[in-house]
């Protein structure tokens, strides 16, 4: 579709609406510790979560009202059963020209190629340390060495520019940010270090000497951009501004001298981006959420199963834009409770 004729989805702050993640599943392969607890959460049935067939439509009808962009992300997308079906679908979408994916990597070296003939563009891999150990240790269950295989074949496959997604927690892996940082001198990878925000199982259970579980800037793991580019450029040298790369989320990107890649900082906590939002979030069981950090949703899987028509999803498709908060509440100790990280996709 041409873009001059395509129209334009605005939030009631004047925001255009132009990106859309969708996850495929809340089960994961992992169980990373900021992110679940030890045993997982309760998983929705298979009836709970939506066929790609009512994914595609919900896509149909958010890109005939603007949606440019869309992300898989899950749970783990990849332990969904032939995700690449479901991208196929979604890059015969008219208007979507960017269609991207968030995984942890763990099945990637097996569907790379799959997935990238099939219409992905580029992927998104969580890689919190460099250290086998200690992946196991965050993740629970993973293995460092087929995440660095699934990197590898990703960017084999043409999925470009490959960003890897940190997030720095203080006692698990601050003192690896130098190391990761220098991953980008040798490999053309945009790594983008993360604020840890209090979604997942950290704020289930808070770690010691934290007095208020809800508040993760308090003693507990949360460590702000801003020392985080110390620690990098304390051992690295200087981080010069770089231009964006690829789509425009809420990344600020940097390049150490000489580098390859690049170095970006995403800070959901300690600055507020909420101001250039641009997103709507579909969760595995077909709710529509305006912002991750606030509650709110909007079911679209009874009206997709009473047969609704692309114009009632795309009129609750507005009703979601309409609702979206202007910022989220996390310095007024604001946190969603009814849905953890892994539920509604990151
Ligand atoms: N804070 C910040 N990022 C998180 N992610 C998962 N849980 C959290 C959290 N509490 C990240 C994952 C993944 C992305 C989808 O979100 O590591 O890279
Ligand atoms: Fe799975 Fe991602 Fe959560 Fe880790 S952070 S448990 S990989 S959904």
């Amino acid at each position: 579709m041409d873009a001059s004729n395509r129209s334009c989805l605005n939030d009631s702050y004047n925001r255009p609406i132009s990106y859309l993640r969708v996850s495929v599943t809340d089960r994961c392969n992992y169980r990373c510790v900021y992110c679940m607890p030890p045993n997982g959460v309760p998983m929705r049935s298979r009836e709970e979560i939506l066929r790609y067939e009512e994914i595609a439509l919900v896509v149909r009808a958010a890109a005939s009202l603007g949606i440019s962009k869309v992300r898989l992300t899950g749970g783990e997308p990849l332990v969904r059963p032939q995700l690449a079906e479901l991208v196929k679908a979604l890059s015969h979408v008219p208007g979507i020209d960017d269609l991207a994916l968030t995984t942890n990597g763990a099945l990637l070296s097996r569907y790379a190629r799959e997935l990238a003939r099939a219409g992905l563009r580029r992927v998104n891999v969580s890689l919190d340390t460099l250290r086998p150990q200690r992946f196991r240790q965050i993740t629970r269950y993973g293995d460092l060495e087929p995440v660095l295989q699934g990197i590898a074949a990703a960017q084999k496959a043409g999925l470009a520019p490959l960003k890897i997604n940190t997030v720095v927690v203080r006692g698990l892996n601050l003192d690896e940010v130098a190391d990761i940082a220098g991953t980008t001198l040798v490999q053309d990878w945009h790594v983008r270090f993360i604020e840890l925000m209090p979604l997942g199982e950290e704020c289930l259970a808070p770690s010691p000497g934290a007095a208020d579980p809800a508040d993760v800037t308090q003693p507990g793991g949360f460590v702000p951009v801003a020392e985080m580019v110390q620690a990098i450029e304390a051992a690295l040298g200087p981080l010069e501004p770089a231009k964006l790369v690829g789509g425009n989320g809420p990344a600020r990107y940097y390049r150490l001298s000489g580098a390859r890649g690049t170095v970006g900082f995403i800070s959901p906590v300690s600055e507020h981006f909420c101001y250039q939002c641009n997103r709507l979030r579909l969760t595995a069981d077909g709710r529509l959420r305006p912002c991750l950090l606030s509650e709110g949703e909007i079911d679209l899987r009874a009206p997709l199963r009473e047969g609704a028509t692309v114009e009632e999803l795309k009129g609750l498709i507005v009703q979601a834009a309409v609702a979206k908060p202007e910022r989220h509440r996390l310095p007024q100790r604001q946190v969603p409770r009814s849905r953890i990280m892994s539920e509604i996709g990151g």
